[in-house]
């Protein structure tokens, strides 16, 4: 069975105090720490840039997960890097050169993802998946926690089955509207990685722990 890993989304959590959210949520069991950053450009929300991560990073050992809602991407990729993201993730339409972007995320020694919006189609990844080690299935539109989930099942399917051909190890990873009965529908369609923000935050620091093992086992 494939062995499912929770990215809390932090969008969710108290920004007044991310060093106490970030040690609560990595102890209440966390495999990624999902950082939504969002420019006000690309997306109609403004969140958090390179100079926030780099002060989260010493409070936890756990991979940075970032999702990039910046466009354009290229300029600040190296930046991402150096504040201590594990994973950088951007958009197939947030920049040009999607390929050329890629690349540079490699080259900074980082894992790279690309995220997929609702709309936008799977055949994206036909020339791509030899640079990817992440695929992000958006099941909201990107800029905001707390929206409802967009059931997306056979696109799902779709990418695992684009990822099964490869052969390699690349995470399919489902973000937005996440709770403990659309969690049990992603899986069943081949997702490996659940992002959740307002469904592990909303009910407070005492609950992290129960929400993060429920989606889990779903
Ligand atoms: C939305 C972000 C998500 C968001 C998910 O643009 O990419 O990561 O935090 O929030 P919920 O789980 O509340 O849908
Ligand atoms: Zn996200």
């Amino acid at each position: 069975m494939t062995h499912i890993k929770i990215a809390p989304s932090m969008l969710s959590c108290d920004f007044s105090n991310l060093e106490k959210e970030l040690k609560a949520i990595d102890a209440a069991g966390a495999d990624y720490i999902h950082l939504d950053v969002m420019d006000g450009h690309y997306v109609p929300n403004i969140t958090f840039g390179p100079p926030v991560i780099k002060a989260m990073r010493p409070h936890t050992d756990k991979i940075f997960d970032v999702h990039l809602m910046i466009n354009p991407a290229a300029p600040y990729i190296e930046a991402f890097a150096e504040a201590g993201a594990d994973i950088i993730t951007i958009h197939a339409e947030a920049d040009d050169h999607t390929h050329r972007v890629l690349q540079q995320i490699k080259a900074t020694g980082k894992k790279a993802g690309i995220a997929l919006n609702p709309a936008t189609p799977t055949d994206v990844l036909d020339h791509i998946m030899d640079l990817v080690d992440l695929v992000l299935v958006m099941t909201v539109n990107p800029g905001f926690g707390g929206q409802s989930y967009i059931a997306l099942d056979n696109k799902i399917a779709d990418v695992c089955a684009r990822i099964d051909a490869t052969g390699r190890d690349i995470d399919l990873q489902v973000d937005g509207g996440i709770t403990d009965e659309t969690a049990r529908m992603v899986k069943q369609a081949g997702a490996n990685v659940l992002v959740a923000g307002t469904y592990v935050f909303k009910d407070g620091t005492k609950y992290y722990s129960d929400k993060i093992s429920s989606l889990r086992k779903q």
